[in-house]
C-alpha cells in the first residue's frame, strides 16, 4: 500500500493549541502516552495549565522517560508542567485493565484521583501475525478496542467519567477498509488473518461502540478521531514487520500533526458528541456505511458485553 502525501493538505500541529486554552484545575489521562500520538498529545496538554496529567502506560520506565520529555517540552515553552502520574496498564490482559480502572475508581475524589476532564483512549498496535491474549481474544481487537471500552464502562459506572469529561477514541480512517464487520469471527478463527483486517476491524469497533454510548449517555461527550497516517513506531515495534508495510513511510505527517484532532475535540466548543474529527484541521471525517450501521452497533454491543463478562475466557 502506498501512502501518498496530499500536497494540498496543510497539516496543523497540535502544538498550535499552546496558549489557546486554560485548563487550570483540570485532570487528563491518556492511554499509550509514552510514544507517538499519545506522547505528542501529552506534551501539548502539559502546556495548557492542567493540574494533573496521568500517563497510562504498560512500562513504568518508558513512562518515566516520557515524563522527562513532557516536562522538558513544557519548560521549553515556558509553561509550568502539571503533576504527572504514571499508572500501569497492560491492555492485552483484562485483569490488568480491570485492576487499573478499579484502582482509579477506588480512590476517586482523592487529590490524586479526581474525576477526569479529558480521557484519551489512544493505546494501540498492529500485528503481522495473529496472536491470542490470555483472555482468549485476538490481540489487536483486545488492545485497540476491548480493553479501552472496559475502562470506559468501569469509569462510567464509578463516576470517573462524568458529563463534563471529554472522552476521545483514537480511531482511524482505515476503518473504511472494512466492507462487512465479521462479528461471528472477530478472533480470526475461521478466516485468514491479515494485520490490515485485524487493525481496521478494531478501529471500526471503536466508532460503533461510541455511537452506542452516545445513545446511552446523551449528556456525555464522546468523540473519535482520525489522526493518520502518522510517522510513529506503531509500524515497527512488536508488530512483527521487518519494514513498515506501507511505502512512503518517511513522508508521513509527524505525531504533533496527527494529534491535532485530539486537541480539537478537547478544546473546541463546536464539536458534537458522536462526531469523528480528522486531520489536517479537525474537519469531520467520513464514516463508512458499516460504521453507521445500527444493526452492527447493537450486535457489537452485545458481543462486547459477553467478552467483558469473560464468557469462555
Ligand atoms: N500512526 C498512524 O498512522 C495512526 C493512524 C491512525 C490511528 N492511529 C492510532 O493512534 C494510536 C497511537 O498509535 P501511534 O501511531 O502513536 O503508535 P505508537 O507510537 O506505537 O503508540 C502506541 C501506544 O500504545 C501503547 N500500547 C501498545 N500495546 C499496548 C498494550 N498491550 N498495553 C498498553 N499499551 C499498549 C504503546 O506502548 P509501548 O510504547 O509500550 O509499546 C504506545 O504507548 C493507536 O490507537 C493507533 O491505532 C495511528
Amino acid at each position: 500500500m502506498h501512502y501518498k502525501k496530499d500536497p494540498d493538505a496543510k497539516m496543523i500541529p497540535a502544538s498550535s493549541y499552546i496558549d489557546r486554552a486554560d485548563w487550570n484545575g483540570k485532570t487528563a489521562l491518556i492511554t499509550g502516552a509514552n510514544s507517538g500520538i499519545g506522547l505528542a498529545t501529552a506534551k501539548v496538554f502539559a502546556c495548557l495549565g492542567l493540574d494533573r496529567l496521568i500517563l497510562a502506560v504498560r512500562n513504568r520506565e518508558k513512562g518515566e522517560e516520557a515524563t522527562n520529555d513532557i516536562i522538558q517540552f513544557a519548560e521549553q515553552h515556558s509553561k509550568r508542567p502539571p503533576h504527572i502520574d504514571i499508572m500501569e496498564i497492560e491492555c492485552s490482559d483484562l485483569s490488568s485493565v480491570e485492576a487499573f480502572s478499579c484502582n482509579y475508581s477506588k480512590d476517586l475524589h482523592s487529590t490524586t484521583r479526581p474525576p477526569l476532564d479529558f480521557l484519551i483512549l489512544n493505546a494501540g498496535l498492529q500485528l503481522n501475525q495473529r496472536e491470542t491474549t490470555v483472555d482468549g481474544n485476538e490481540k489487536t481487537w483486545q488492545v485497540n478496542y476491548l480493553s479501552q471500552v472496559c475502562v470506559v464502562e468501569e469509569w462510567l459506572k464509578s463516576g470517573v467519567i462524568t458529563q463534563k469529561t471529554r472522552v476521545v477514541f483514537v480511531s482511524s480512517g482505515m476503518h473504511r477498509l472494512v466492507d462487512r464487520l465479521q462479528l461471528d469471527d472477530i478472533h480470526f478463527q475461521h478466516r485468514t488473518y491479515t494485520f490490515k483486517d485485524a487493525y481496521t476491524q478494531s478501529k471500526l469497533c471503536q466508532l460503533l461502540y461510541m455511537h452506542h454510548l452516545v445513545k446511552l449517555y446523551p449528556s456525555h461527550h464522546f468523540y473519535a478521531v482520525e489522526p493518520g497516517p502518522v510517522k510513529t513506531e506503531i509500524y515497527r515495534k512488536d508488530s512483527g514487520f521487518k519494514e513498515c508495510p506501507w511505502e512512503g513511510f518517511e513522508d508521513r505527517p509527524s505525531p504533533d500533526e496527527g494529534a491535532f484532532p485530539i486537541l480539537y475535540c478537547c478544546v473546541e466548543d463546536k464539536v458534537k458528541s458522536g462526531g469523528f474529527y480528522a486531520v489536517p484541521d479537525g474537519r469531520e471525517g467520513e464514516k463508512s456505511e458499516e460504521a453507521r450501521s445500527v444493526e452492527r452497533e447493537e450486535e457489537l454491543w452485545k458481543l462486547t458485553q459477553r467478552r467483558l463478562k469473560r464468557e469462555s475466557r
